[in-house]
């Protein structure tokens, strides 16, 4: 079945699983899954986060969440990604959480500590009949973590950050943010019109107008002045070349300097 917008959720409640995304490409495998249905689980034996690392995923302790989507048309994954980034954002200051940033492409940080991350995936995307998976994981009640996730990275959960929350209210105030967030990329605004307003949301969470940031792309790093950031004309700055563009794709890492 096709999109229809707005955001409609349907949830499925797992116990103990492999990996929500997991499950939502299954039922898209058997036929089963629709738009708009959302798996969440009390944990994850194989939690998965970008570029094969793993998401730990202890029960109760964080939100493991993932929606499904089939939209009439494909969509730009780096789009999805940003729009989950702001409800977790947004998310995450309703439950009370102060300095929440985000950073490219797809974490949600405290004072630089990993608070959640998304992963959107697709496999063998048909363009007659496009599917995504958006994974979100948010960090809830865990005051401690495993060492060696320490050891990799900063991490902090909503309770190290003095929001302490349960796991059901960060899901109804996530859910509630990611519907129109959600819509903005799956916009029947009129083309591009809701992408620009999430261009402009992204941009303005990140702090970039104006400001000299610091790209990373696999030919090595670019400094300059931020000038605009569309999902698909790419990352513009002004160096002393003159203005560089960058097509999304290519943005590996991108901080204020
Ligand atoms: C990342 O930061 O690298 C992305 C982490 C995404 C984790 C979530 S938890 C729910 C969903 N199921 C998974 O296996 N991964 C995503």
């Amino acid at each position: 079945m096709s999109t229809s917008s707005p955001m409609d959720f349907r949830c499925t409640r797992h116990g103990h699983v492999d990996s929500t995304s997991e499950r939502a490409f299954a039922a898209l495998a058997d036929g089963s899954a629709r738009h708009g249905d959302v798996h969440t689980a009390l944990a994850q034996s194989a939690g998965r986060g970008r570029l094969g690392r793993r998401w730990v995923s202890a029960p109760g302790e964080g939100l493991y969440l993932s929606v499904v989507l089939l939209p009439a048309a494909p969509l730009l994954a780096s789009a999805l990604t940003i729009a989950a980034g702001l409800a977790v954002q947004e998310t995450a200051r309703a439950c009370g959480a102060r300095g929440v940033q985000l950073k490219w492409p797809n974490d949600v940080l405290i004072a630089g500590a990993k608070l959640a991350g998304i992963l959107v995936e697709t496999r063998g995307l048909d363009a007659a009949r496009p599917h995504y998976v958006v994974g979100i994981g948010v960090n809830v009640g865990q005051e401690s973590f495993p060492a060696e996730l320490e050891a990799e990275r900063p991490v902090t959960s909503l309770r190290r950050a003095g929001a302490p929350s349960s796991v059901q209210e960060v899901e109804a105030a996530l859910l509630a943010r990611l519907a129109p967030r959600l819509d903005q990329v799956l916009g029947e605004g009129g083309p591009g019109c809701e992408l620009q307003g999430l261009e402009r949301d992204y941009v303005a969470a990140c702090g970039f107008a104006r400001r000299r940031v610091r790209v990373r792309v696999q030919a090595g790093e670019v400094e300059g002045r931020f000038v605009s950031l569309q999902l698909e004309g790419g990352l513009v700055l002004a160096t002393e070349q003159g203005e560089e563009r960058f097509p999304l794709e290519w943005v590996r890492a991108l901080d204020l300097v």
